[in-house]
């Protein structure tokens, strides 16, 4: 079996390529850039013929996209980047999946959710996006499930890994930079350890369980934080003693407006995989153990 990559340098494409290399099957990372040292193949999934190209050439049974426009902030500012790659680039890679029977292992977000509810979101719970980036992604969604070809779309919510950059690393800088730090408790969620991730896609993969389970699904970690609580557990885990203060959203002033309630039901994606899904807080700890043996 031949399984494409996309957007292999991120931090879910890192940690699927540590899962592939104990694969039977043949796996090919790619990114729109090849940094020096990382094994990977040029694609832009904006461009259809590349797209094409490589799904024919690798006889390509499985494409997991892991490639998107992550940055919340600058999509309220450059609406049509974040479209090409969130909307039209998953479009792209659905078309080419639906050409050759190949089937679509794409990522959504939370934020396709207005996150004003106080219970966990279910597949089925209308959406309302309200945010570019969310409103990109959610078109994506669309054009994924209208293309015709077999797919399924995990939404995954906060990820994080020991790749790129994220909260946790931010906050670990942070409390071992400053003694006294404001965090938003305001906003509620769950964190996703980008490696619990690409186990569940390597796992659906692996086993052949998209063929029979094409539709959405959910997945977080387990729990429920603020991102005060999130920060306080990254601090004390990370050895620091930095004095962290709860405060509203209010006094960091953003132009995107974030969901105060994005907490995702797992149960369909439990009941369907047979998959366990991890607490947070011990996710976050085989995280941290990561980045201290990275920084050694
Ligand atoms: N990060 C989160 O908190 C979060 C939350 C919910 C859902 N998600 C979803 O989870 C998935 C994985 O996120 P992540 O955090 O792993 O993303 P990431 O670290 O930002 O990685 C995305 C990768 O895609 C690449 N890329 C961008 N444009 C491309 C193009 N035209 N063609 C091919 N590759 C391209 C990026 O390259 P450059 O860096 O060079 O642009 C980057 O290597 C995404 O679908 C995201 O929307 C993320």
């Amino acid at each position: 079996m031949n399984i494409l990559i996309t957007g292999s340098n991120g931090q879910l494409g890192n940690q699927m390529r540590l899962l592939g290399a104990t694969s039977s099957h043949h796996y090919i990372y790619t990114d729109v850039s090849m940094p020096e040292g990382v094994c990977t193949q040029k694609l832009d999934i904006t461009d259809l013929d590349e797209v094409r190209a490589i799904m024919r050439d690798g006889k390509v049974d499985v494409v997991v996209n892991c490639a998107a426009y992550t940055n919340v902030e600058k999509a309220e500012d450059d609406f049509a980047t974040a479209d090409l790659i969130n909307h039209t680039a998953a479009a792209n890679l659905a078309k080419a999946c639906a050409e050759v029977g190949a089937t679509l292992i794409h990522v959504s977000t939370d934020y396709v959710f207005q996150g004003d509810s106080c219970l966990p979101c279910t597949e089925e719970q209308p959406t309302d996006p309200i945010g570019a980036y969310g409103r990109t992604k959610l078109a994506g969604e669309k054009a994924i499930a209208e293309a015709g070809c077999n797919y399924i779309i995990l939404r995954t919510a906060w990820l994080y890994s020991s790749f790129g950059n994220n909260f946790v690393k931010t906050m670990r800088r942070l409390t071992s930079e400053r003694d006294r730090l404001n965090v938003v408790f305001d906003q509620v969620g769950t964190p996703t350890y980008a490696g619990d991730l690409a186990d569940v896609i390597f796992k659906i993969v692996e086993e052949g369980m998209y063929k029979d389970h094409p539709g959405v699904y959910h997945f977080s970690n387990e729990g429920v934080c603020s991102w005060y609580d999130f920060a306080v557990e990254i601090c004390k885990l990370s050895g620091n003693t930095c004095d962290i203060r709860p405060c509203h959203s209010d006094e960091f002033p953003s132009k995107v407006k974030r969901p105060h309630f994005s907490v995702l039901d797992k149960t369909k994606l439990k009941e369907t995989f047979g998959v366990g899904v991890p607490y947070w807080k011990d996710s976050l700890e085989k995280c941290i153990e990561e980045l201290k043996r990275k920084q050694d």
